[in-house]
């Protein structure tokens, strides 16, 4: 079973991936890390990401940049969406989710184009979103716990930029596959956003399989 989660910045996506993953006992990739390594490298190596060519020499990044707890800062998320928006940096990086996706057994991938371009043949997709203050209300929470100094309207002015960009792009936007259910988190708790979750991909997955 392929399970596609995509969704704006801080709707919730990752957390309910990984909780459908346990679940389903599925592998589970969060594709924005791949976009943040990249992010991250372009960094590193004083790169341009506005440049195409910077940013695609990055995508051979070190596979232990996965693990660095700075991926997860506001200015790598930003940036991840910079480099995200050239087609070569998006081609560079699609064997490997397609691969991920298509593994024997199945997956849960979350990100922006799974449902339309990684896995359109997902078995399941959700489209998970929130307001934009929810979601930089979540987001500036666990920047604090994780002692970042940033104040709500920077967590707040930066979702809605991100928002813009990835939706924008010509490339593999942001946007709901015609067959994926909305799941909007915005008054939910994790634990009945999860619920949730799980009941609408039991409901597309029993469809696929064509029994009522
Ligand atoms: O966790 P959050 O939603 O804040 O961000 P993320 O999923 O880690 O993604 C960071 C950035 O990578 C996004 O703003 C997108 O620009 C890009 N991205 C993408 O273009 N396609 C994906 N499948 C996943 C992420
Ligand atoms: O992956 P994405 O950026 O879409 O979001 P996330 O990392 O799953 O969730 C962002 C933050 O919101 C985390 O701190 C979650 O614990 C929290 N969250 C929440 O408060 N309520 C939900 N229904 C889902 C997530």
């Amino acid at each position: 079973m392929i399970i596609a989660v995509d969704g704006p910045a801080a709707s919730g996506k990752g957390t309910i991936a990984r909780a459908l993953a346990r679940h389903f006992n599925l592998p589970h990739l969060d594709t924005g890390l791949l976009y943040r390594a990249v992010a991250h490298t372009v960094r590193r190596l004083e790169l341009d990401p506005t440049k195409e060519a910077d940013a695609v020499a990055a995508c051979d990044f070190d596979e232990l940049t996965l693990a660095d707890p700075g991926l997860r800062d506001d200015e790598v998320g930003q940036m991840a969406s910079v480099v995200s928006a050239h087609p070569l940096v998006r081609a560079a990086l699609l064997a490997r989710q397609k691969r991920f996706a298509h593994q024997p057994g199945g997956a849960v991938l979350d990100g922006r184009d799974i449902g339309t371009v990684i896995a359109p043949d997902a078995d399941a997709k959700l489209f998970v979103k929130a307001t934009a203050p929810v979601r930089a209300r979540r987001r500036h929470n666990e920047l604090l716990s994780r002692g970042k100094a940033i104040t709500y309207e920077q967590v707040l002015a930066d979702i809605r930029d991100r928002d813009a960009r990835d939706s924008h792009r010509s490339t593999a936007p942001l946007a709901q596959a015609a067959d994926a259910a909305p799941l909007d988190t915005s008054n939910l708790s994790i634990e009945a956003a999860v619920e949730r979750a799980i009941s609408l991909v039991e409901g597309q997955a029993r469809g696929k399989r064509g029994v009522a």
